[in-house]
């Protein structure tokens, strides 16, 4: 019986990760140094409200985010475009986003670490995420 069990999860594995090798897309990121292809997460873009991508734009540009990224190249931190590349517009990715301008975090570029952000609202990350995922709809 344990033999049977053993092949039965061994089998699941496998088709599970052929399934998320399927899905995955590859694209090429602005970064011209950036020699690595990245995983684009695929997905539909949610349509966006224009005023907010406006509002986002003004709040990146009066934060510090400027420091550490740039619109089309990458700086310390990743390309705006990049990043905009790589998450479809979908609340969940927006949502993890914001969290992620307030909490700071690392790992997911292959960069140093961001710093948190923890007197922005929960409601202006949001809103900054909209802009920045925004530029890759021209
Ligand atoms: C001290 C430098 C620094 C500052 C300031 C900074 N960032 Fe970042 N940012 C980074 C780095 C480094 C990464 C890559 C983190 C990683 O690899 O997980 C990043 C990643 C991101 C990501 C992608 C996160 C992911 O998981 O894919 C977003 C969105 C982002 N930054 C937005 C902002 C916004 C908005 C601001 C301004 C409020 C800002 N950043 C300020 C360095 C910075």
């Amino acid at each position: 019986m344990k033999v049977v069990s053993y092949f039965i999860v061994c089998a699941l594995w496998i088709i599970m990760s052929c399934q998320a090798k399927m899905e995955r897309q590859v694209t090429k990121l602005n970064s011209p140094d950036l020699k690595e292809e990245f995983y684009v997460i695929p997905g539909e873009d949610e349509p966006l409200d224009p005023e907010s991508i406006k509002k986002g734009k003004v709040l990146v540009s009066y934060n510090d985010c400027y420091h550490c990224h740039r619109e089309e190249s990458r700086a310390k931190g990743p390309a705006f475009t990049d990043i905009s590349k790589r998450y479809p517009i979908q609340k969940a990715y927006v949502d993890m986003l914001a969290r992620k301008i307030i909490s700071g975090g690392t790992g997911t570029w292959g960069y140093p670490v961001m710093s948190p952000h923890p007197k922005i609202s929960e409601e202006d990350a949001k809103l900054m995420v909209y802009y920045i995922l925004s530029l890759d709809q021209k």
